[in-house]
């Protein structure tokens, strides 16, 4: 049985905290759900931390559906949230319907991902309405990156920390069943967190948050850099190219050791 949204507010309620880790195949999936990890997210961080781009931007629905299927397949237990790609939801909310349908319908997520606030809560509103769950994404919006001029700390201001706020109870307001702060300062982390009924999720938004997320691939210490709030549990990047190295060496050297003997 998979976790169900409704637990995730049960949890806010009795001040439990949660994690999410995004995931991007059933590998990696199965294993994350193996160590407990409750929440799933299929993040378009796929673009850069998969794919070799350098935004989130190129990102497709049918390569979001491609990589949210693996990851629904891989597991049991966790509740699965597919991010919507740039430009499949701020059109029209009847085409973000249509979009956010195939990625539970074609991928077997159970709720989608939208980043912005009082600009999207006509779509949320939509999405909710026809029985899509919709996570909101409020801070640094990692698909706004040409208008926010990269990828620093938003909301650091007064005024700014104020349409944050504000864009978190819209977000509430039109239905959202819960939010991801990213970059923000902890202490409007905490005001969001106390002024909404949804659970917060943070990355780079201090530890008063409902919840928890960070890219797998830092995590695992997949990528030479990492975000400054991130924190690299181990280094893969060693391992694997040890192994591949090893490996390398093995199959020189039986070359060499036939060459001698043919
Ligand atoms: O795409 C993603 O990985 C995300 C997380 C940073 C929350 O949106």
């Amino acid at each position: 049985m998979r976790v169900r949204i409704s637990q995730l507010r049960d949890r806010k309620q009795r001040g439990e905290k949660f994690a999410m880790l995004t995931a991007y195949d059933a590998t990696i999936a199965r294993l994350l759900e193996r160590a407990g990890v409750d929440v799933l997210l299929v993040g378009d961080s796929v673009a850069t931390a998969v794919l070799g781009y350098d935004t989130t931007l190129p990102v497709t629905l049918d390569v979001m559906i491609h990589h949210a299927a693996a990851v629904v397949r891989g597991t049991e237990r966790a509740l699965v949230i597919a991010d919507m790609p740039f430009l499949t939801y701020q059109i029209t909310p009847a085409e973000a319907v249509r979009n956010a349908g195939r990625l539970l319908k074609d991928a077997g997520a159970a709720a989608v991902k939208i980043e912005g606030g009082r600009s999207v809560t006509d779509v949320v509103r939509r999405l909710v309405d026809v029985g899509i769950p919709v996570m909101g994404h409020l801070g640094v919006l990692p698909q706004s990156v040409n208008q926010q001029s990269g990828y620093r700390q938003r909301g650091g201001e007064a005024r700014e920390a104020e349409l944050i706020l504000n864009d978190a109870l819209a977000l509430q307001e039109a239905g959202v069943f819960a939010l991801v702060l990213e970059a923000i300062p902890a202490e409007l982390a905490v005001t969001i967190t106390g002024a909404v009924d949804v659970p917060t999720i943070g990355i780079g938004a201090g530890p008063g948050c409902d919840g928890q997320v960070l890219v797998s691939s830092d995590l695992l210490g997949l990528h030479d850099r990492i975000p400054p709030f991130a924190k690299r549990y181990v280094n893969l990047s060693d391992m694997i190219v040890t192994a591949a190295r090893e490996f390398v060496e093995d199959v020189r050297s039986t070359a060499s050791s036939r060459a001698r003997t043919d």
